[in-house]
């Protein structure tokens, strides 16, 4: 009976770290959705073989009334427990606006949508990445990143990424942070909580369309890293499986960063760069 049972949602379902993620929860039901029917339809019956509790359904989470038909069909499935938000596009998409789409303004969709049914002791889990650290504070354009959904927000923010849409995932991601802690006193007022994970460079398709755009660049990073290595899927779904449990009860509204340390050297590369 799924009723009784606490959900997990899991966006990007079908992809890298949203895969890994449905893996670590072997007790409690996930629901999966991705973009089409079909990987949805596939990452489920993937989990039913190895022994997974597991439904779902496609929803672009760029469009309002699938996410309204997603949040009503998790309603209908039980009580939700984690959405955990990992659906995203990185720079290599090469369109600004539809990087700002995907990865900001469909994530405070996703938030607004999921508050209706979250409950005492529910939780979002929103993925940002560590590049959001390297944009810095400023008030000329995080008004915009908090409020994506407000006319202009796009154009504003577009002012400050030169027509790069590496720069306009990194501010994306930042913009992830800042809804995430936006939210924080609605969500926090029924209980429940909202933060947000960066990782570093995770080996996922994701990260290989990447490594094949700019291999010098990956493996600068991978030599930057104190750890010298990327980071696996699993890496990262252990822990954002430890902060959707009650474990965690106390951990809200701040950005838990999982890049084996190496934003800091990735800080001061960019500065020497500068000059500063
Ligand atoms: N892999 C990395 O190195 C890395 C690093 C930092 C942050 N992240 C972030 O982690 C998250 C997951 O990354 P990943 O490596 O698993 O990527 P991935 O490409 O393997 O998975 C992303 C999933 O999102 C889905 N998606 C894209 N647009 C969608 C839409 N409009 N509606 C519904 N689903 C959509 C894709 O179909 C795909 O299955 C992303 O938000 C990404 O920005 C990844």
């Amino acid at each position: 009976m799924i009723q009784d049972k606490e959900l997990i949602v899991i966006t990007g379902g079908a992809g890298g770290i949203g895969t890994a993620v449905a893996k670590t929860f072997k007790n409690q039901h996930i629901i999966i959705t991705d973009y089409s029917a079909d990987i949805v339809n596939k990452a489920v019956e993937n989990l039913k073989d190895d022994g997974y509790s597991a439904s779902g359904l496609a929803c672009d989470i760029t469009d309002k009334e699938e996410v309204n038909k997603l949040v009503k069909f998790v309603s209908e499935s039980g009580k939700l427990k984690a959405l955990i938000h990992t659906a995203g596009v990185s720079g290599t998409v090469q369109d600004l606006e539809k990087i700002f789409t995907i990865d900001l303004k469909a994530t405070e969709i996703l938030v607004d949508a999921f508050y209706e049914i979250a409950t005492n002791g529910s939780v979002a889990i929103l993925l940002s990445s560590m590049m959001a650290h390297t944009v810095p504070a400023n008030e000329a354009y995080d008004d915009a990143l908090t409020h994506p959904q407000k006319e202009g927000s796009f154009e504003t923010v577009r002012q400050y990424v030169q027509e790069d849409s590496n720069l306009m995932y990194n501010f994306a991601k930042r913009g992830v942070q800042l809804v995430s802690i936006n939210h924080a006193d609605k969500w926090g007022a029924k209980g429940a909580r909202i933060l947000t994970v960066s990782p570093g460079v995770i080996e996922t398709a994701m990260a290989k369309k990447a490594n094949e755009e700019h291999p010098e660049q990956m493996e600068m990073i991978k030599k930057a890293t104190p750890l010298k290595r990327n980071g696996s899927p699993e890496d990262v779904a252990e822990v954002i499986n430890f902060l959707s449990s009650d474990k965690a009860s106390f951990i809200n509204a701040t950005d838990i960063l999982i890049d084996g340390g190496v934003i800091h050297n990735i800080k001061l590369m960019m500065s020497s760069n500068k000059g500063d």
